[in-house]
């Protein structure tokens, strides 16, 4: 398994160019579903993600293939039904195979993706949406057999809490559906407005995207489109929190700072120098940085996503602070590994209380998931000394080019084989 060695200390400087969202592209390349016209998706990453939902759109029926940063997907005879727990174990977001193939096939039948180490995760808001929609669900031999008699039915859909996914999973189906479909509490997450943007050229009829009451007109049929994904605003937070951590100063290109509001106020406050233009974010380290708490919330709010790599920052910013992490209830398997740089950390349920050390000392840590591989990277960035991070093909789901990025930046890191 690869790993990643890092020698921390260097103030990292320079420009990095942001990737697109992968967020925004799952979604998106299951979009391409709903369609036998040719579909072309630009600014996609080059991540493990990508990978497997290039994999299943094959396995499904639909020929997929990426070229550089361009996805393309073409049309097919047959689509199959099933997706199996080998495609559905490795990614979470697979369960948006769902939302298209319920509308064209009027039944698909998904392995339970189960838990992951953030949490329980289930499922449960999607299918309460398809069954709005006028769906059957049945649960047998591990896996959700959803099918529907005849065309899905326009709806309205409260959701009890805005999720991304299940908000995601009801546009890929109630696109397809007769009437008019409601969503009552859904997530406004920029990734939503992108999918919405995707369906709209296709000639869905969808107002509201990016607020919490969305409106969308069934149509009886999709069409192409060609589309470049929004920036990865995760991926610009990490970086933006690299630039604090390393008391250096970075130029991230190709974003959307609006995407990034609550980061960059919440760093500003604690004292780092952020000038935002229409498309860069310069973070640059200028003075001792202030404790600042933060909880996770959705979007407009700070991000769960950005909470392990925040954690990374506070532990060495020093004074008090706390992190409540209101998304996840078990999103804090990073604690542990941050404790072994040095970090002053104590947990209490949702809160975590930090008491900011000096500096960090370098360490073997190994990674649990996705952003607590982020914060992991960071603190080994900031340590004094050499850090080897193993289990990095989490790293590997979600950040592009990360060891390249971070070296062009002046860091001290590599990749090794073992
Ligand atoms: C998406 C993002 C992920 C991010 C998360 C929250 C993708 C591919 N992933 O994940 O990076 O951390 O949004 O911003 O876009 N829940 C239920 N029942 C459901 C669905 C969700 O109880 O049917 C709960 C989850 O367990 C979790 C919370 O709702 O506690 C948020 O989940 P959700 O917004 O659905 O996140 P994802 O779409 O899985």
């Amino acid at each position: 398994m690869d790993k990643i060695v890092i020698y921390g200390g260097k103030k990292l400087k320079g420009e990095v160019i942001i990737s697109g969202s992968k967020n925004s592209a799952l979604p998106i390349m299951f979009a391409a579903l709903l369609t036998d016209e040719p579909v072309t998706i630009a600014n996609v990453p080059s991540l493990a993600d990508i990978e497997t939902t290039i994999a299943f759109l094959n396995f499904i029926g639909k020929k997929t293939i990426k070229k550089g940063s361009v996805v393309k997907a073409y049309s097919s005879d047959k689509y199959r039904h099933v997706a199996p727990y080998d495609l559905v174990r490795k990614m979470r977001a697979s369960v948006l195979i769902m939302g298209p193939l319920l509308a064209r096939l009027k039944r698909v039948d998904v392995s339970l993706p189960g838990g992951c180490t953030i949490g329980a995760r289930p499922i449960d808001m999607h299918l309460d949406a398809f069954k709005k929609l006028g769906s059957e669900i049945l649960v047998k031999g591990g896996y959700v057999k959803t099918s529907v008699k005849n065309r899905l039915k326009g709806a309205v859909i409260d959701f009890k809490f805005p999720s991304v996914g299940a908000t995601e999973n009801t546009l890929l189906s109630a696109v397809l559906a007769e009437g008019i479909t409601t969503i009552v509490n859904a997530a406004c997450e920029p990734e939503i407005e992108d999918l919405a943007n995707v369906l709209n050229k296709m000639g869905a009829k969808i107002v509201g995207a990016g607020t919490k009451k969305i409106i969308i007109e069934g149509v009886d049929r999709l069409h192409g489109f060609t589309h470049e994904l929004i920036p990865d605003r995760i991926e610009a937070a990490t970086y933006m929190i690299a630039a604090a951590i390393t008391k250096g100063g970075i130029t991230l290109l190709r974003v959307i700072p609006e995407h990034l509001k609550v980061v960059s106020d919440k760093l500003r406050n604690s004292g780092m120098h952020i000038k935002e233009t229409k498309n860069t974010i310069f973070a640059k380290w200028v003075r001792s940085l202030k404790p600042q708490d933060v909880e996770t919330e959705v979007y407009p709010g700070f991000p769960t996503d950005v909470q392990a790599q925040w954690m990374a920052l506070m532990s060495v910013v020093k004074g008090k602070s706390t992190i409540k992490e209101n998304i996840f209830e078990n999103r804090f398997m990073h604690v542990a590994e941050l404790q072994r740089f040095g970090a002053n950390i104590s947990m209490d349920g949702k809160i975590v209380n930090i008491n900011g050390v000096e500096k960090f000392s370098g360490a073997p840590v190994m990674v649990s998931d996705l952003r607590a591989g982020a914060a992991l990277v960071l603190a080994g960035l900031a340590a004094e000394g050499k850090s080897i991070v193993s289990r990095i093909y989490h790293l590997d789901r979600g950040y592009d080019m990360l060891e390249k990025k971070f070296k062009n930046l002046g860091a001290n890191i590599k990749r090794i084989h073992k």
